[in-house]
């Protein structure tokens, strides 16, 4: 959600702002604006729009002139206090005593904001936004007295809440000030420059050398000939800080970021998530690379060197995180039990966070995540680790909050996942945790035998997935035929279980088709009274342990008029008779622990047909964020 990007440099600002907040388009939002300081004690020029960048981008090339400078900042934003208008939109603006203005962007929530709101009105502030970061750049306006790193400093020592900032004051026309809080933030060290944004793929276009800042920090980045006065110009000089909020210098690593611009365009495809299903095999291969010794029946996780006999000794897992990452979850609850034979759980980071739970010892949690800023998930893993926990992570990206605060973790090496709606990095989340419980079980209870029978047919996986992403479009010829119906069921037993709740998920968040996922037998303790004459219920059932039970369960949904869609395992002639020509999905046959990570895809590909059929934005849809960096 939300995203900010700031440049300090030699070149036009106001073309990197705008492409800048492109690469963040994903992250959804509501509203967009730029601030642009022209020159030293020439003001600031801010531009503002409700809905897509490109109307702000329109707004600022019809007068070009206007946000000349080298110096600026640029929002997009996902509301929370304040309705989705220009007024509300970022940047904000603050005049200082001297006659000054400072304008501000900022992710999160300032939860004081109300009591400081009353402060400033009393030190003659007047406010023209609803919004709680209006107060924090009046905030910083106030306490300005000809130094920004100082008075952002001062100011962020009396704000509660949430923020990642960028904050520029035209009369320091070559410095921008940045920090945060519980949002990410991340700063590009480029030629001559520096950029700062919410995310990597903001910054990759400019530099892959990043510094990612860390809670309570504050970075002052200065970039600006070195003696204005001089004719010619004098030379161009870059110098950048870190500090706490009481002015400590900071050290900080410089790293090199793994994305590349190739990675994150469309390359050809219509969307992203297209895209993104269509790269799950070879992003699985690329996640299982190096990990997996089928001679030995091993699994090699570089992340965890060190930490074997604690995770052998491991009492309990907690798997845990939100939506997606909830729904692997709960598949990781199941193969921990299921293949390593240790007690686990899945828990939704937002009930778990608040909860009080009991970590007993020998307690692992496992934080799962794609975007890594997840902010429940994050609280949840704080809340773990300060009961004892030994916290692992399962992150997609790289450097991201939640990876740097784990004691270790695998990274699910997928690649930038742009669309908002989360596929390969599910698939990801499904291998990585298998791989964990591989991991374990090899070092309990697995035998060498098993073990090696397991990573053999995992290393087949890739090749599956690539046979079912090609029935792409006899999957679009069933949604077509359905894709009226306002309401679904999505059903399935033991490990199809959690892929029933995460196809249910898709189809909701990309269609807004209501779906509901549950476990199979659940729907005969109610919801069977939802089924009508031809209700699509999804049943995902591939053969295994329960393939009987599903089938009494179709058989119950065809006997009250439900139009059956399935995923079953090829070869499969019984299911046939309860569904279509067409309505089945089928799948190539692998042990049940690794079925998640085949009947997901032919769900993951009914959504985003429903979703194209319906007219929908695909990778952006209403309403959602890729990245939930608030509670
Ligand atoms: C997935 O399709 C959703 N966009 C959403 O549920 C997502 O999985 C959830 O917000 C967790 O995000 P994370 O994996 O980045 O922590
Ligand atoms: N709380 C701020 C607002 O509502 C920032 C929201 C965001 O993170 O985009 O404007």
């Amino acid at each position: 959600m939300c995203g900010i990007v700031a440049y300090v440099g030699s070149k036009p600002v106001a073309p990197v702002l705008i492409e800048g907040l492109k690469r963040l388009e994903y992250r959804g939002y509501d509203s967009a604006g730029v601030a642009v300081a022209p020159g030293p004690d020439q003001g600031v020029v801010v531009g503002r729009s409700v809905g897509r960048v490109s109307v702000l981008e329109s707004l600022v090339d019809k007068d070009p002139d206007r946000y000349e400078g080298c110096l600026g900042i640029a929002h997009t934003r996902w509301a929370t206090h304040g309705a989705v208008t220009e007024h509300n939109a970022h940047p904000h603006t603050g005049r200082t005593r001297c006659g000054h203005t400072v304008a501000l962007v900022h992710n999160g929530i300032i939860e004081n904001y109300a009591t400081l709101r009353k402060y400033l009105e009393s030190k003659g502030h007047d406010f023209y936004s609803e919004t709680d970061t209006e107060v924090l750049c009046k905030l910083i306006a106030e306490l300005y007295d000809g130094d920004l790193e100082a008075a952002a400093q001062k100011a962020l020592q009396e704000v509660t809440g949430a923020y990642a900032l960028a904050v520029i004051c035209d009369r320091e026309p070559h410095t921008l000030v940045a920090a945060r809080k519980g949002s990410p933030l991340i700063i590009g060290i480029a030629d001559n420059a520096y950029v700062v944004a919410s995310d990597q793929s903001a910054i990759v276009a400019h530099t892959t050398q990043v510094i990612h800042l860390n809670d309570y920090q504050v970075a002052r980045l200065c970039a600006g000939p070195l003696d204005k006065h001089k004719d010619p110009p004098a030379p161009w000089a870059v110098d950048f800080r870190t500090t706490t909020l009481e002015n400590e210098i900071v050290s900080q690593e410089i790293t090199e970021l793994e994305m590349d611009l190739q990675q994150i365009e469309l390359a050809g495809y219509e969307h992203y998530m297209l895209k993104e299903i269509m790269e799950q095999p070879e992003a699985i291969r690329t996640c299982l690379r190096g990990r997996i010794d089928q001679r030995e029946g091993r699994v090699v996780l570089g992340g965890l060197n060190g930490l074997a006999r604690d995770l052998v000794r491991a009492k309990r897992f907690i798997m845990t995180g939100q939506g997606t990452a909830y729904h692997a979850g709960i598949i990781g609850e199941y193969l921990m039990e299921d293949v390593a034979k240790v007690p686990a759980r899945a828990a939704y980071a937002s009930e778990f966070r608040y909860r009080n739970p009991i970590i007993e010892d020998g307690s692992v949690i496992v934080a799962i995540s794609q975007s890594g800023e997840t902010a429940d998930t994050l609280a949840a893993l704080h809340e773990a680790k300060e009961r004892g926990a030994l916290a692992l992570g399962a992150v997609n990206v790289v450097g991201s909050t939640i990876s740097r605060e784990t004691d270790a973790g695998v990274y699910l090496r997928v690649g930038p996942e742009i669309g908002v709606a989360s596929t390969k990095a599910f698939l990801g989340q499904v291998a990585v945790l298998t791989l964990m419980a591989l991991y374990v079980g090899k070092r309990k209870y697995l035998s060498t035998t098993d073990a090696a029978s397991y990573l053999a047919e995992f290393a087949r996986v890739p090749d599956h997935i690539a046979k079912i992403v090609e029935h792409s479009d006899q999957i679009r010829d069933c949604v077509k035929q359905v894709v009226d119906r306002n309401n679904w069921l999505f059903l399935g037993r033991g490990y199809n279980y959690p892929v029933a709740l995460e196809g249910a998920l898709k189809l909701k968040e990309l269609s807004y088709i209501h779906a509901e996922g549950m476990p199979a037998a659940e729907m005969k303790h109610g919801p069977i009274a939802l089924i009508d004459e031809g209700m699509p219920v999804v049943f995902v059932a591939t053969q295994g342990s329960q393939y009987d039970k599903v089938i009494s369960n179709i058989e119950e949904v065809k006997a009250r008029g439900g139009r059956i869609l399935a995923v079953a395992t090829e070869g499969d002639s019984h299911i046939t008779r309860y569904c279509e020509d067409g309505f089945v999905f089928f799948v190539p046959h692998v042990p049940e622990p690794l079925q998640p990570l085949l009947t997901v895809v032919p769900l993951q590909l009914l959504a985003y047909h429903a979703a194209v059929i319906r007219g929908h934005d695909v990778d952006k849809p209403r309403n959602l964020a890729k990245s939930v960096t608030v509670e």
